[in-house]
C-alpha cells in the first residue's frame, strides 16, 4: 500500500488532492491545524468509501519547527508528501508587520523544510518517493501588495530546483504546482466585482477549479512521473505568464 502525508488537507485544495489520491489507491496522512471537525469528517468520508486503504489525521501548528516529533512520531511508511498548507497577507510591504512575515516563512519554508530534512530516509525506502509543493504564479512573477507571500512561494521554488539534484539518485522527485487564481476560500475576502475583474484577465477566463489544481499533483505522484524533477509547474489557465 502506498501512503502520502498532506500537509495541509484540511485547506480547500488539500482536501480535493485527498480525496483524488484516496481514489488513486493511496493511504493518507491528513494533516490539519486548527479545523477539527473538517478533516474528521473528511477522514470519515474516505474510510467509508474506501475501506481498504487507510486515513489517519495528524494536528499540527507549522510555525512551530521545534516539535516535529509530533509528525514524524506518527508516520510508518511514506511514499509522498504534499505540501498543502499557507496563507497569505494583504498589505503594501512597508506595512507587513514582521510577525505576519516570520509566521509565513516559518509555515511554509521553514518547517516544512526542516521536516523533510527527516523524512528524506523514509522517502528513499520507496521505489517512487515524491515531494510536491503548491507554489504560486506569485512564487514567479512576483505580486504588489503579497510582496511577502511571493517571496515565499518563490523560495519553495528555488528550494525544489536545488533539492531535487541531491535527491534525484535516490529516486525521489520535487516539484512545485503553482496555481494561478483558484475558487477556494482564500479568495472568499474578494468582493465579485473584484472576483470578475481578475477572472476577466485569465485568458482561460475564469478561477480554477481546485480539482484542476489537485489533477497535476496526482500525475506527479504517478510512478510514471520518475524522470519529472526540479520543476514549478504553472497552473493558471495562462495567466500573468
Ligand atoms: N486559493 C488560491 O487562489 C491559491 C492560489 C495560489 C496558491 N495557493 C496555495 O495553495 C495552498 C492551499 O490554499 P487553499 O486555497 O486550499 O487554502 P485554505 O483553504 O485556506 O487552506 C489553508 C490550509 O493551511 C493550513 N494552515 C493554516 N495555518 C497553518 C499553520 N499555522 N500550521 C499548519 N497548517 C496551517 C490550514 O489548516 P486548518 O484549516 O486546519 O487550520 C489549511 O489546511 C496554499 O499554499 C496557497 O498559498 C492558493
Amino acid at each position: 500500500m502506498k501512503w502520502a502525508l498532506i500537509i495541509g488537507a484540511s485547506g480547500d485544495i488539500g482536501q480535493q488532492i485527498a480525496r483524488d489520491l484516496a481514489q488513486d489507491g493511496w493511504s493518507l496522512y491528513l494533516h490539519y491545524h486548527q479545523n477539527t471537525d473538517k478533516i474528521r469528517n473528511l477522514a470519515q468520508e474516505l474510510q467509508m468509501e474506501y475501506a481498504k486503504q487507510d486515513f489517519l489525521t495528524l494536528q499540527y501548528d507549522l510555525t512551530d519547527c521545534e516539535h516535529l516529533e509530533q509528525i514524524t512520531n506518527n508516520l510508518f511508511a511514506l511514499d509522498a508528501v504534499i505540501f498543502a498548507q499557507g496563507t497569505t497577507w494583504y498589505s503594501l510591504f512597508s506595512e507587513l508587520p514582521a510577525g505576519q512575515l516570520s509566521t509565513m516563512l516559518k509555515m511554509q519554508v521553514e518547517t516544512p523544510l526542516l521536516l523533510l530534512q527527516k523524512l528524506e530516509t523514509k522517502l528513499t525506502r520507496s521505489p517512487n518517493g515524491r515531494i510536491v509543493f503548491i507554489g504560486s504564479i506569485y512564487g514567479g512573477v512576483g505580486s504588489a501588495m503579497e510582496v511577502g507571500y511571493s517571496t515565499v512561494k518563490g523560495a519553495l521554488s528555488a528550494f525544489v530546483s536545488a533539492y531535487s539534484k541531491e535527491v534525484a539518485s535516490l529516486g525521489i522527485t520535487v516539484n512545485v504546482v503553482a496555481p494561478g487564481a483558484v475558487d477556494t476560500q482564500m479568495n472568499m475576502t474578494f468582493a465579485a466585482e473584484e472576483k470578475a475583474a481578475v477572472a476577466a484577465e485569465i485568458p482561460v477566463g475564469r478561477f480554477a477549479k481546485v480539482s484542476e489544481i489537485s489533477y497535476w499533483v496526482q500525475s506527479l505522484l504517478s510512478e510514471k512521473a520518475d524522470y519529472l524533477t526540479g520543476q514549478t509547474l504553472y497552473v493558471t489557465g495562462g495567466w500573468l505568464k
